[in-house]
């Protein structure tokens, strides 16, 4: 298993452009996004919705908005992560995450008060938006366990990205996009700060 996560983790880089002839099969698709709902999240809110663009005219349009990036109209399959604003306690969806605690369902939604409503709404969406990116090392990662390419992408007009799209800007935002396929090149060597610079033992 560590081999396998070792494997994983090297195969990994951010694709810059995708073999627009290869495309991801449903199961493999399904593997994928199923990472991501798998992953952990703050009080276990899953503040968090995977959109997957495959259709190849909606890319198109994409594009001009995502800074032009090759990535959005060579991808199999270009996910739109979003995340839930507004998390306060007494929006109905936090009430409803909290349920399956069953007994503890009282003591989960006071803690969670106490945890987030003193908070200003910029900092409740931050927080939201946060645990997205979580989910987001899952998917990338979940797609190079089975030798599938991913470039996470921040780079877009999120306003008119979001217009686009329709997104329900009440209630969600777009936080960024992973375009999933498989390369159309070798990738280029790693670039990493060295290890005794990066972890401190305390
Ligand atoms: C949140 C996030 C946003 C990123 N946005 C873009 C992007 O818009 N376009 C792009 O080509 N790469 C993007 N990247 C990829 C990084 O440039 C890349 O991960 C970094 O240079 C390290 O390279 P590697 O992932 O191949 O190891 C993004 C990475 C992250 C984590």
């Amino acid at each position: 298993m560590r081999n396998q996560f070792e494997e994983a983790l090297h195969f990994r880089h951010a694709c810059k452009l995708f073999d627009a002839a290869k495309k991801i099969t449903e199961e493999d698709l399904h593997f994928i996004l199923d990472a991501g709902r798998m992953a952990p999240s703050s009080f276990g809110m899953e503040p968090w919705e995977f959109w997957v663009v495959q259709d190849g005219s909606l890319k198109e349009q994409m594009r001009p908005l995502c800074w032009n990036q090759p990535q959005i109209t060579t991808c199999s399959d270009l996910v739109v992560l979003l995340s839930r604003k507004n998390l306060r306690s007494t929006n109905p969806y936090v009430v409803e995450q909290f349920r399956p605690r069953g007994e503890l369902f009282e003591k989960y939604l006071q803690t969670y008060h106490d945890f987030i409503d003193a908070r200003s709404d910029e900092e409740i969406d931050c927080w939201s938006g946060k645990q997205v990116y979580i989910a987001s090392a899952f998917i990338m990662l979940g797609a190079a366990s089975i030798e599938i390419d991913s470039c996470p992408i921040e780079g877009f007009d999120k306003e008119k990205l979001e217009a686009l799209l329709k997104v329900d800007t009440e209630n969600f935002e777009i936080q960024h996009l992973i375009a999933l396929g498989y390369r159309a090149k070798e990738q280029q060597p790693r670039s990493r700060r060295p290890f005794e610079e990066v972890v401190k033992f305390l």
